[in-house]
């Protein structure tokens, strides 16, 4: 039996891990929270706060592994990225190495992978953030899960928004290829992680069975979510990204999107090989099921 400590359990991936939590399986989460969380058979929540290391400390020692999910997600400032992002995981993975965990599962991003980050905060705070946990002496397994849609996915209302338009806005030619995966399936890889005996220090990606391009998501969106066809319009995102990351600057809440997140979908999102990709391939929910599973609209 194991005893977990979990981070962003509150969020949209979080509470899908939580739900599906079987303590007789896997032994005791212990959350850590901001607000009310959790409570359930062989689940506990802890309020504290990533920033505030004394406010956790005393609830992650006596625990053999982290999963740390907790981020500032969507679209934010980057100095919140790097609070929340960089330097609470670079505070978590001190703790964590002070009190005596072993292992420690990191939830980054396929972003952390993109070769043009300049825009994108978010990307960027988990690619710092990974160096913390590659820097550390624990047993650790970083995760790169790509675009993860399922019921109620704040991506996928976003996305079925505007492929609900009359004409289908698509950021650059199009082309950029992406690898949804299920809410589920995230979860169902983090629980076959958790069932390793070690970590091994390995970064692996974590992707649907099916591979597209973002324009032919975003046609396969509106076909699920509105039955029609639609044109597309390809917007210049290589000159809107620029004045759009200095309006970031001062009307941030007023923007419907940032320059980080728009350059997002002009790079793909693919996953490499990996042992545990090809576990969760073998049964993996399919993209018209992901699509169709409540967009929100
Ligand atoms: N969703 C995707 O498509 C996607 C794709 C790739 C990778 N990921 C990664 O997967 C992980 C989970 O994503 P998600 O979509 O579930 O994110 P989310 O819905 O935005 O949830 C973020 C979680 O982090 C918590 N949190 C934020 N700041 C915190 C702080 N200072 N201290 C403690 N907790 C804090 C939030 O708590 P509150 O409820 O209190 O705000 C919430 O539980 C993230 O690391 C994300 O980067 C997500």
């Amino acid at each position: 039996m194991r005893r977990v400590f979990l981070t962003g359990a509150t969020g949209y991936v979080g509470k899908r891990f939580v739900a599906d939590w079987d303590a007789s399986r896997f032994g005791e989460l212990t959350c850590l929270v901001r607000g009310e969380g959790p409570s359930s058979k062989g689940v506990i929540s802890v309020v504290g706060d990533l920033a505030n290391p004394s406010s956790y400390a005393d609830a992650l020692a006596g625990n053999d592994t982290v999963i740390h999910m907790a981020a500032v997600t969507g679209k934010a400032r980057q100095r919140d990225y790097a609070s929340v992002n960089v330097e609470g995981t670079g505070a978590l993975v001190a703790a964590a190495e002070s009190c005596g965990v072993r292992r420690f599962l990191f939830v980054s991003s396929i972003a952390a992978g993109f070769a043009n980050q300049r825009y994108y905060h978010y990307a960027r705070s988990k690619v710092d953030a990974e160096a913390f946990v590659r820097g550390s002496s624990l047993d650790w397994l970083i995760i790169r899960p790509t675009m993860i849609l399922g019921a109620g996915a704040p991506v996928l209302k976003a996305l079925a928004k505007l492929a609900g338009l009359p004409i289908v806005p698509v950021f650059g030619n199009g082309q950029a290829m992406v690898e949804p995966i299920a809410v589920q399936d995230v979860v169902r890889g983090l629980f076959k992680a958790l069932e390793l005996d070690e970590f091994n220090r390995k970064s692996w990606d974590l992707g649907g069975p099916e591979r597209l391009t973002i324009e032919e998501l975003m046609l396969r969106l509106r076909r699920v979510c509105h039955g029609k066809s639609a044109r597309v319009l390809h917007l210049p995102a290589g000159l809107i990204a620029p004045p759009l990351a200095l309006a970031e600057k001062v009307m941030l809440p007023f923007l419907p999107f940032t320059a980080g997140q728009m350059e997002s979908f002009m790079q793909d999102s693919v996953c490499r090989e990996n042992p545990l990709l090809s576990s969760l391939l073998q049964d993996a929910i399919g993209l018209d099921a992901m699509l169709e599973s409540d967009a929100g609209v």
